[in-house]
């Protein structure tokens, strides 16, 4: 076919390949999990954010298959319809009280959430200000709603306070990723608390890596800090830590309130299955009993730095279950995660757009399901690999 339109999308597409950029996508034959099976081999995984080991354990899927005679599966309509089910309200109620916040709201994932909260509380008279390294759903959100964006270096809160102290928008949004999603640091929340204390802002914390693992019975990273204000709206995914899907944002009442009549990505679309609620009621029970396999995974955690460190590779400032090893350049990753594969080790090569230029990494995540052997076999075979 001789369309312009599709050799150009050739000629880029041949473009990425050339640049070691292309993706590819992995076919996944079992549960997720730690040992999984991909394009028909078996492997053990330290590719998935299941930092719990939730996504397999058999509390969530009795909760899905006692849920389903009674809700059935499709939701059918969108929450302002006839789609909020009384699943999502139970679900909602229950996240509100564990994270101390007065309400919550369900979104369908953490994409949409943080598109709906931004577009919803800052317009064109409005700005946003984001760390360099947030997460591309903050980003896009950013652009969606119109606002100034500003952006600062990475946990920059000389910077960060610069452009809030000279900032004449109406409204003020710092936007940030709790836990960097491909470094595995954490964002300075307190500091960043006082500071939209000071300039009146609000304070999105997009805890996607944090909810379940940090904080008091994994309440994440506002109780980690131990914060507390009217300013913060948490947002939670759903699909990591929990082990289920989608998105949930807690704050005040009037926020809340604000959200179901202005967050399109909440108004416009159809409610998740309630089963879905369901499940997440039973997460929500374990992530609070959760202690064991959170002291487990921070102790594989300290195993695997001493680890990397001992064969010299160059340790990223995480303390958090998302272990970087920056290598630089697209090709030397996806060989050296190559490499890995031989042994039988899947870990993700993330190369930019995802992360800045010239710094594309192995992530490895771990997680509760992981054993000390298995890190300590996931190390002999980066030692081989090097
Ligand atoms: C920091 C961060 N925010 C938001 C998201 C989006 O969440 P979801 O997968 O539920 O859309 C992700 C990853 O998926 C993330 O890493």
């Amino acid at each position: 076919m001789s369309l312009a339109a599709l050799d150009r999308l050739r000629k880029q597409l041949d473009g990425l390949s050339d640049q070691d950029l292309l993706r590819q996508r992995r076919l996944l034959q079992s549960a997720q999990g730690v040992r999984i099976q991909f394009d028909g081999n078996p492997v053990l995984s330290f590719c998935s954010n299941d930092y719990l080991g939730l996504a397999q354990h058999p509390a969530l899927a009795t909760a899905v298959c006692d849920a389903l005679p009674l809700m059935g599966l499709g939701a059918g309509a969108s929450h302002l319809v006839i789609g909020h089910h009384a699943a999502h309200r139970d679900f909602e109620q229950a996240f509100a009280q564990f994270c101390d916040l007065p309400a919550a709201l369900l979104f369908s994932s953490g994409y949409m959430a943080n598109i709906g909260v931004i577009t919803a509380l800052v317009g064109r008279s409005g700005e946003i200000f984001a760390d360099r390294l947030n997460h591309a759903s903050l980003n896009d959100a950013a652009i969606l709603s119109r606002a100034k964006f500003s952006r600062y270096a990475h946990n920059d809160m000389v910077a960060l306070e610069r452009l809030l102290s000279s900032s004449r928008a109406a409204e003020k949004i710092v936007a940030v990723d709790a836990v960097f999603s491909m470094d595995g640091d954490l964002a300075d929340l307190p500091r960043m608390l006082e500071l939209c204390e000071t300039y009146d802002a609000w304070l999105l914390v997009d805890d996607a890596h944090g909810f379940g693992v940090l904080g008091a019975n994994g309440r994440g990273a506002v109780a980690h800090f131990g914060l507390a204000s009217p300013r913060i709206i948490y947002m939670a995914t759903l699909g990591k830590a929990a082990g289920v899907s989608g998105a949930v944002v807690a704050a005040q009442h009037e926020v809340i309130a604000w959200l179901v009549q202005k967050a399109k990505t909440y108004i416009y679309t159809t409610a998740t299955p309630p089963v879905l609620s369901a499940a997440l009621l039973a997460s929500l029970a374990l992530i609070a009993a959760a202690d064991d396999r959170r002291a487990h995974l921070r102790r594989l955690i300290v195993q695997l730095r001493q680890g990397l460190q001992s064969q010299g590779w160059p340790l990223c400032d995480s303390m958090t279950a998302i272990q970087p090893v920056i290598i630089g350049g697209n090709a030397a990753t996806l060989a050296l995660g190559d490499r890995l594969l031989g042994q039988g080790m899947l870990v993700p090569a993330i190369r930019p757009p995802t992360v800045p230029r010239d710094s594309a990494r192995l992530r490895i995540s771990l997680s509760a399901a992981h054993s000390e052997a298995d890190v300590a076999q996931l190390l002999t075979a980066l030692a081989a690999a090097a």
